[in-house]
């Protein structure tokens, strides 16, 4: 009698992370980890000033410094035409400043030495003659008619204005607004914050004299639309081109943009040809480079007098720094902010979004979160608790009330996007049964009357990550599919290349874990390359959690075609027709008589050893995945915080995360992902905010200014999960590596504000320290 073979599982397994070997031994393989022989070392010369016109830029002190081999100018650059860059958003940007500095921190000049503190030391030597001129620090000074108009650089610019855009069906919102029996309002700023990866910026750039190739170590979370950019702005052919992204120490947005520092890197080694190695320093990373958010949104919901929501109008203004600099699916100028109808069944909707240039650096890149979506979900959600408040309900069950039903999937929002599924009901259910919520107001109850505050804050968000179609998301024109190329090799151990790059995901485990789903190849058989544009598919990169949506499906679907051929190869071995046999996760059986079998790895073996004539040699193929649709996670979160009325002080209790991305791969490296991002959405409800003075000088150019949680401040957090699959997944899968930074803000936010709302308190403005919440109690009449 034959056993009944059952092949391993590999997706929902924690699997090990496979690159961890390297990382926990100190043999990552980082950016500034590259040395090449003959190499140099560049040094950026920032301005120390927010806006001025430039006089003049004497260079020779610096030129004279024993080991200093070039100083670059944006006059130099120019007379190549390299002293502006396109954005990935289709603005420009000054690559080293010519006319005018823009923003604190610009890039000026750059010194090329034989050692980098030379470099350092030279940039002292350089003389810049500034013409102060008036500053703009927010987006409505920015908007007021006589404002210094920031981008004169462009010939008919006449005013600070980015964009404007609507969407959403104005005279339906009108006419809900008009039948409503509540209209409740709230206005808020979503502030200032960055990225902060622990590796900053950074490149070394080789041109090799003889072939002309550029060869580009570099961070970057894009590198093949990196390469795309570099063919255009230099006019060299992309297949003298080559991008290696190698590991890198965290990315979540940052590593998005084209930043100067790469194109100087690379001219200057063009002209002087030899390496030339940049590394940016923490300061200068945290002062130039893609901030995020600085988004100010206000808004109505009209709701009857039962709860039933009927229309949400909302406006954000956002303020996009001297350059629109971001990744921008072009179709969605105000990117993904349409989900602001978040996980509610509002029947009309209109949003109207501005963008404004201010003397800052290049602000709204999408840290960890899917072009705007972090913004519109905190607003949404602080929205409609304030909206309790005003109903006299339990937010909770405003939000039951209002909530998408399972049935009602896919399901098409006011503002036009397609849901996929979802099911919020029994995420929030989780959540509150994981907490105690019950319970917990009643303990809410009894600290009030014995003169404590504790607070509940809750947040219930959707999420749309995975860009995506290709009909509606593009960036610079370039669609936003993605892709997966898969070798067997005759052994049966394979090597899987993807157009995505990983920044810490674990891409090297999950990628695999998705092909051994597929194949039965045990993870440990699969190596899993990336980040080299010479050696892997064309693809848009790895930001806006859209890996697993694109790229992960990419891969199901390319292992299904090896499977397809495989199952031919098995029919040649066992002389059986391909209908005859049946899958059993690795292997191929004949049906009825399952004794009859042949391996994936017997197959592979044949592909390079015993094909059938006709049939062409090897097991590989390549696809390039364009989604159907996005993918739409979701999840609930529930905050409860303890307030000290005395100090202002306030703790958090207990945190519970209850997550949807579907089917998890990886439910270790899923639950990973998640800390890490509450981590963050922490720190920016409670410490992390970058800031200026009315001169334009950046506070929080440095990690005593700009405050980062340690494991001392980070709260503990309670795991849990629902799974909903994607209907149009390959394997059921939507991103996650965001939700938890999208969703979580407004969850703390909510929970302090709930403390004191039972004296009127509706809002306290992120980053919420002891200082605001302190005024709060004293304006309520709380404060001890
Ligand atoms: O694009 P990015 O990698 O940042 O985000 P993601 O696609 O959400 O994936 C983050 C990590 O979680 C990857 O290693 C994924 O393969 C893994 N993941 C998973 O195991 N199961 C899911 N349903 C989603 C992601």
């Amino acid at each position: 009698m034959t056993e009944e073979h059952t092949a391993e599982r590999w997706l929902g397994r924690s699997v090990k992370r496979k690159e961890d070997d390297r990382f926990l031994q100190g043999r990552g393989n980082y950016v500034d980890d590259i040395n090449l022989p003959g190499m140099l070392y560049m040094s950026v010369l920032r301005s120390p000033v927010a806006h001025a016109r430039i006089n003049s830029i004497d260079t020779s002190a610096a030129e004279a410094l024993p080991g200093v081999v070039a100083v670059v100018t944006g006059e130099l650059l120019a007379q190549h035409n390299l002293a502006w860059m396109p954005t990935l958003s289709g603005d420009t940007q000054a690559v080293l400043a010519t006319d005018k500095v823009r923003m604190q921190g610009q890039e000026v000049a750059c010194v090329v030495a034989e050692d980098p503190y030379v470099a350092h030391d030279a940039l002292e030597l350089i003389e810049v003659d500034y013409d102060p001129l008036p500053v703009v620090i927010t987006p409505q000074q920015s908007l007021e008619p006589g404002a210094p108009v920031i981008r004169d650089d462009k010939e008919d610019k006449q005013d600070n204005r980015v964009y404007h855009w609507e969407a959403g069906d104005k005279e339906a919102t009108d006419r809900a607004f008009e039948q409503a029996d509540r209209v409740v309002s709230f206005d808020t700023f979503y502030p200032r914050c960055h990225p902060a990866p622990m590796e900053t910026c950074g490149c070394v750039a080789d041109v090799n004299p003889v072939t002309g190739k550029i060869t580009i170590y570099m961070t970057s979370q894009a590198p093949h639309a990196h390469r795309t950019v570099f063919a255009l702005v230099t006019g060299l052919p992309e297949h003298q081109i080559q991008i290696i992204s190698p590991d890198l120490g965290g990315g979540f947005g940052n590593k998005v943009p084209v930043y100067p520092g790469y194109v100087v890197a690379t001219a200057a080694s063009l002209l002087i040809g030899r390496p030339v190695k940049w590394i940016e320093d923490r300061t200068g990373n945290l002062i130039s480079t893609g901030f995020a958010r600085d988004f100010y949104m206000n808004g109505e919901l009209a709701l009857n007098n039962d709860g039933k929501m009927l229309g949400l109008r909302v406006k954000m203004l956002s303020d996009q720094g001297y350059a629109y600099a971001d990744a921008q699916p072009s179709k969605l100028r105000a990117g993904l902010f349409h989900i602001v109808t978040g996980s509610y069944d509002i029947p009309a909707a209109h949003v109207v979004t501005d963008g404004a240039y201010t003397n800052k650096a290049p602000g709204g890149v999408a840290y960890r979160c899917s072009f705007r979506v972090t913004e519109a979900s905190f607003f949404i959600e602080r929205l409609v608790q304030t909206a309790a408040y005003e109903l006299g309900v339990d937010p909770v069950e405003l939000r039951r009330k209002n909530f998408i039903q399972p049935e009602q999937f896919p399901y098409t929002s006011a503002t036009g996007f397609v849901y996929d599924s979802g099911d919020y009901e029994r995420a929030l259910d989780k959540a509150l049964e994981m907490l105690g919520y019950e319970d917990l107001k009643a303990e809410q109850a009894k600290a009030r009357d014995e003169g404590k505050l504790l607070g509940i804050g809750v947040a219930t968000f959707t999420e749309v990550v995975g860009a995506g179609p290709s009909k509606d998301y593009d960036i610079l024109g370039l669609k936003m599919f993605d892709s997966a190329e898969l070798r067997v090799h005759p052994t049966g151990k394979a090597i899987l290349k993807i157009g995505v790059q990983t920044q810490g995901q674990g891409h090297e485990t999950t990628f695999a874990q998705i092909v051994a789903n597929e194949l039965g190849i045990p993870p440990s058989d699969i190596l899993v390359q990336h980040g080299d544009t010479d050696n892997t598919p064309y693809g848009l990169g790895t930001y806006a959690s859209r890996s697993t949506p694109t790229a992960g499906a990419a891969t199901a679907m390319v292992s299904r075609k090896l499977r397809d051929k495989a199952r031919e190869l098995a029919a040649h071995l066992l002389e059986v027709a391909p209908e005859d046999l049946e899958w059993a996760g690795d292997r191929f059986q004949v049906r009825g008589a399952p004794d009859r079998q042949t391996t994936i790895q017997e197959a592979a073996f044949a592909a390079y050893t015993n094909h059938p004539q006709g049939m062409e040699a090897g097991l590989e193929g390549v696809t390039y995945y364009d989604p159907p649709n996005m993918t739409y996670p979701f999840g609930a979160y529930a905050v409860a915080v303890e307030v000290d009325r005395g100090t202002g002080q306030w703790k958090v209790k207990r945190m519970v995360a209850v997550d949807d991305c579907g089917v998890r791969i990886n439910p270790m490296i899923v639950e990973g992902q998640i800390m890490g991002g509450l981590t963050e959405g922490f720190a920016m409800a409670a410490m992390e905010l970058i800031t200026f003075d009315e001169l334009g000088n950046c506070i929080g150019s440095n990690f005593s200014d700009y405050l980062i949680p340690t494991s001392w401040e980070t709260p503990k957090f309670e795991l849990g999960e629902t799974t909903t699959p994607s209907p149009h997944h390959p394997i059921g899968a939507k991103g996650v590596g965001e939700s938890a930074t999208v969703g979580s803000p407004a969850a703390f936010v909510n929970a302090v504000v709930d403390a004191l709302a039972h004296a009127g308190v509706r809002e306290l403005q992120m980053p919420i320290g002891p200082d605001k919440v302190w005024q709060a109690l004293v304006e309520a009449g709380l404060a001890e």
